[in-house]
């Protein structure tokens, strides 16, 4: 090759080289700002519905149609008026979402910044054979074509059970991974040592009022109990009488208890009602009405908790009876791999004969 061909051979990769970096940047970007969709939509390759539906072959969608997701009545509705996705609308609906489609149930504030929003229609515009954008690379479900169907679109028939897509995960293909949020909602524990308490705080003071609508229905006033609902306050020094008064206050051993339970269990009825900064201040108060503290300007807050401790504390110890084998030697108990060899089967419960069978005068029901 001469000198000059060679030459004119570079400029011109160089030249392609650009332009494709020059849109795959979008896009690029666009795959982070993703991340702030992802916890309800899933796109690409085997993507499947999640909170929302999932967004392959988005561009040319009309809205609210994708077959196996329950839309709201206003995504229905706006799509039957004919609204279509395409680069214009998703720019809007992205940046208000709840503007542009009153009603929708996309918990989504919108996306502030121009780009941002440019950037996220370039990415998924990648999996959507077609978005005018996507002419330049091919949409990768469309591309590896075989198994991986292509997402129906507005047009396609009705799926019945048969075609209903079956997750590939685990043995039984039932189920989905936890949400991040959904982990988070569940994981509300706060242990002794204040690991698990959210940040917050709240007053004595704040509390009496929270207790005194929300509480004191039930558990009187001054935490002594309505009728039988449990008494929340007093019972000092009668742990060794005959009916000793069990309460929070006199029994428990660790605050973080009373957080934890007050915050997850009640109000009775309305568990789950409080906000951290509510608990803080309902369980300040609590502490007040026994004695624990003092000051109805005390502040308890995931700082001050460590604090705190109950005066039944110190009656609470590990079972150290000699006859409790964990306890005995007090050594770690043998968790895996505790026999000599592997484990073999000595005996059938159903031979054994351990299980009442149905007959039997108990009356319990039997496993033949
Ligand atoms: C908190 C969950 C959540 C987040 C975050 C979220 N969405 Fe949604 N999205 C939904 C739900 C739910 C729907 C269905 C709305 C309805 O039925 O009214 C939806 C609908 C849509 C639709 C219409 C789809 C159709 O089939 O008509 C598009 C497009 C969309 N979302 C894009 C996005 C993008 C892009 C982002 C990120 C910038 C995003 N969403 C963030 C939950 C979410
Ligand atoms: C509708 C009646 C009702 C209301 C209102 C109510 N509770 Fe309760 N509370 C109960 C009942 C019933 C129990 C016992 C539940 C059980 O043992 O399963 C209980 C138990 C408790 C306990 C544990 C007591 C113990 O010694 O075992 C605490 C602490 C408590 N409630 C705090 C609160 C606080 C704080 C509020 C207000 C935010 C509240 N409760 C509102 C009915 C109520």
């Amino acid at each position: 090759m001469s000198k000059f061909l060679k030459f004119t051979a570079s400029i011109v990769l160089l030249g392609a080289a650009w332009a494709t970096n020059a849109s795959a940047q979008d896009a690029d970007a666009g795959e982070k700002v993703f991340r702030k969709c992802a916890a309800c939509h899933a796109v690409g390759d085997g993507a499947k519905n999640k909170v929302g539906p999932e967004l392959n072959e988005i561009f040319g969608r009309v809205a609210g149609s994708h077959e196996d997701f329950k839309y709201s009545n206003a995504m229905v509705k706006a799509g039957e008026e004919g609204l279509v996705w395409d680069h214009d609308s998703l720019t809007q609906y992205l940046a208000k979402p709840r503007d542009f489609v009153k009603g929708t149930r996309m918990a989504f504030a919108g996306l502030k910044k121009d780009d941002e929003i440019a950037n996220v229609i370039a990415y998924l515009a990648t999996f959507s054979a077609n978005a005018e954008q996507a002419a330049a690379e091919p949409a990768p479900a469309a591309a590896e074509g075989g198994e991986t169907k292509p997402t129906e679109t507005a047009e396609a028939p009705a799926t019945n059970a048969a075609d209903a897509v079956i997750p590939e995960h685990g043995v039984y293909h039932l189920g989905r991974e936890a949400l991040p949020e959904e982990v988070a909602a569940w994981d509300i524990d706060v242990r002794p040592d204040g690991v698990g308490l959210p940040v917050g705080s709240g007053t004595v003071a704040d509390g009496g009022v929270l207790y005194d609508e929300n509480c004191a229905v039930c558990h009187g006033v001054f935490g002594e109990g309505e009728g039988r609902w449990p008494v929340l306050a007093g019972g000092y020094d009668t742990l060794t009488a005959d009916r000793p008064v069990k309460t929070i206050g006199s029994y428990w051993p660790f605050a973080s208890t009373i957080f934890d339970y007050v915050h997850r269990a009640m109000p009775f009825g309305n568990a789950r009602s409080l906000d951290a900064d509510q608990t803080y201040a309902i369980t300040a108060y609590l502490l007040y009405l026994n004695d624990i503290v003092t000051d109805e300007d005390f502040e308890l807050s995931n700082e001050t908790f460590s604090e705190v401790s109950l005066p039944n504390e110190e009656n609470f110890y590990p079972d150290d009876r000699l006859e409790e084998a964990n306890f005995a030697t007090n050594v770690e108990p043998c968790m895996e791999n505790c026999g000599d060899g592997p484990a073999e089967i000595v005996m059938r419960a159903r031979i054994l004969d351990v299980t009442p069978d149905g007959d039997d005068e108990s009356g319990a029901g039997g496993i033949d």
